[in-house]
């Protein structure tokens, strides 16, 4: 089966970076929310990290109660970090592998490897009437993993496919499209995210099985420049052109 339809979920994590390099209240998350709203984006997406660098808790209600958008939660696999997504309920739960150390999140999560430490997590969620999914590797391990643990979505990690040049680029590519039609025979919703930009989203967006991509950093460093808007507008343009 083939989606048209490819949604773009906007990662508005670093304007709140921004607003927490001074500490204050601005630039407020919370108006990037309201904007990719009224500007056609298809979903909010936030990490609550576990040092709290960008947003922080309150920053999730607030979002929730600006727009109608779906949330999608990004998280670490913790209680505590579970305890906050039972209360929030936000549309979608993204497991993330999360390290204090990293700029950002550089490896897919070990789904294959921590089974047991996941799959209540995943039920719980589940049973909580929040969409799960699992920020993996493509990687044929991940998605069996995934599948055994009963997550309905996975996102595909495009990290490596981002930072390759020539002939591993196109290997990576070839990865996401095997992997994005594996989870999709699996009956599992592929979507993918990590460093994709206006010069390599299009390759990516032409994989007919991938429902969503999460798109953060390179949209709000544009925005710097342009404005938040013709960003998101551009993003879109570059995904539809890539998918007739
Ligand atoms: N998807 C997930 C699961 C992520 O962790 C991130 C980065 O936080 C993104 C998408 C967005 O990546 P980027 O900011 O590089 O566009």
């Amino acid at each position: 089966m083939t989606i048209t339809r490819l949604r773009l979920g906007v990662n508005i994590d670093h304007v709140a970076t921004i607003r927490n390099a001074r500490g204050g209240d601005h630039p407020d998350p919370v108006r990037a929310a309201e904007i990719v709203a009224a500007c056609g984006g298809d979903g909010i997406t936030a990490h609550l990290r576990e040092d709290r660098r960008h947003i922080r808790d309150e920053d999730l209600a607030r979002i929730q109660a600006a727009t109608s958008l779906p949330l999608n939660l990004e998280m670490s696999a913790t209680e505590e970090m579970l305890a906050i997504a039972l209360r929030h309920s936000p549309h979608a739960a993204c497991i993330v592998p999360e390290r204090r150390e990293e700029r950002t999140t550089e490896g897919g999560l070990d789904a294959a490897g921590q089974h047991n430490r996941l799959y209540p997590m995943v039920q719980r969620l589940g049973e909580a009437g929040i969409r799960v999914s699992l920020f993996i590797a493509p990687d044929e391990r991940q998605i069996e993993a995934a599948l055994r643990l009963g997550a309905p979505v996975v996102e595909l990690h495009t990290g490596e496919y981002a930072h390759a040049e020539g002939e591993a680029r196109v290997a990576e590519l070839r990865r996401l499209a095997d992997m994005a039609a594996l989870a999709a025979k699996n009956g599992i919703e592929p979507h993918a995210g990590h460093g994709l930009t206006y010069d390599n989203v299009q390759p990516v967006a032409a994989i007919p099985q991938l429902a969503e991509l999460n798109i953060g950093h390179y949209l709000i460093g544009e925005a710097i420049f342009c404005g938040l808007e013709p960003a998101v507008l551009k993003m879109r343009e570059l995904m539809d052109a890539a998918r007739p």
